[in-house]
């Protein structure tokens, strides 16, 4: 590693701020539907001329904005994301990326034994919530299709989405699937928001909802598969463990769980995108973290799951592991 590949490390963090006071000040949609000058644009949001003007000229240079004669817009390549009308707008998780941020800059302190106080999902502000949940649609969205698609079709007929958020995984499960019928179990704001955008879903009769929360109550049972997907990361192992033997329970014999989410190498220091994401939960809950295979192996074996293996296995939030109760 060379000295500019370290400064360019510690000062990565430019880009990413400029980017998400954008989304912040939601500049991008403002300026997809007209180009404004500095003026016009300091009288949309309120904002001060000087400092708005060194933003809109650094997003310029990043490509997000153009300027031509003094008039700003948004770059054509980028109004599909950026702008809350695009047609694969990532405004929502950009927008919890925004409050991660928050979360971050105290890593310092959290290493030298600062506790923070952490909001589960269920006391986030609304906003925050619905921010995190159609975040997550987004993301899923272009991750699921590819995924299924690797790991093929599947014989079952009676799925539990665990943690489904907005049933993303159980839509794109059924559209390769046309025998299986699912059930998002989450807690009671996020199946509101479920139930909202499911209304028009091709698959929503093939869909059904289960309001609850998995530290307390049962999960429903009676199911032959189970998928539990960017779940466990948010737990830690014992958290785990309690899950995995609420999953065996709602499982028939011979079901099966899936579970996707990083698997890190025996040392842990890699893939690297789960080394930071195991930050990430260090940031924002209170014992989450990224495991290892023998780790989940052990903690699902504990819970009475046999035949524990990859289905797949990749270096992003996309090794799948399958696990059996005989
Ligand atoms: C990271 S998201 C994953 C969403 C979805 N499974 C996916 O893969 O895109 C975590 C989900 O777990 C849900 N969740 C978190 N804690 C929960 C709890 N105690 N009981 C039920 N659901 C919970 C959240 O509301 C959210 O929908």
């Amino acid at each position: 590693m060379d000295f500019s590949k370290l400064l360019e490390i510690a000062f990565n963090f430019r880009e990413a701020r400029v980017l998400l006071t954008g989304v912040e000040l939601d500049i991008f949609t403002l300026l997809s539907e007209q180009e404004m000058d500095l003026q016009e644009i300091c009288k949309e949001l309120h904002s001060e001329e000087r400092s708005t003007q060194y933003l809109l000229d650094a997003m310029c240079a990043m490509k997000l904005l153009e300027k031509k004669e003094g008039k700003y817009k948004t770059s054509t390549e980028v109004v599909p994301f950026l702008s809350k009308h695009g047609s694969e707008c990532m405004l929502p998780m950009l927008e919890h990326y925004a409050n991660l941020w928050h979360r971050w800059s105290q890593l310092t302190d959290i290493v030298k034994g600062k506790t923070i106080t952490i909001k589960p999902v269920d006391q986030m502000s609304s906003d925050q919530l619905k921010a995190f949940i159609l975040g997550m649609h987004v993301l899923a969205l272009r991750a699921s299709k590819p995924l299924l698609k690797k790991l093929g079709t599947v014989p079952y007929k009676k799925m539990l989405d665990v943690g489904g958020a907005s049933g993303t995984y159980s839509e794109a499960f059924i559209e390769i699937n046309p025998q299986l019928q699912a059930t998002i179990f989450d807690l009671p704001p996020v199946i509101e928001i479920a139930k909202e955008r499911l209304k028009d879903s091709p698959y929503k009769d093939k869909i059904d909802f289960y309001v609850g929360d998995f530290y307390k109550d049962e999960l429903p049972s009676g199911y032959d598969f189970l998928w539990l997907s960017a779940i466990i990361h948010q737990n830690s192992r014992e958290q785990n463990v309690d899950l995995y033997k609420k999953c065996f329970a709602a499982l028939e014999t011979r079901g099966v769980l899936w579970i996707r989410d990083y698997v890190m190498s025996e040392d842990r220091t890699s893939p690297k995108t789960g080394a930071l994401f195991a930050i990430n939960m260090l940031v924002g809950t209170q014992g989450g973290g990224t495991y290892t295979f023998e780790e989940i192996k052990e903690d699902l074996n504990y819970a009475g799951f046999k035949n524990v293996h990859f289905k797949i296995h990749g270096e992003q939030m996309d090794t799948v592991i399958e696990a059996v109760k005989e």
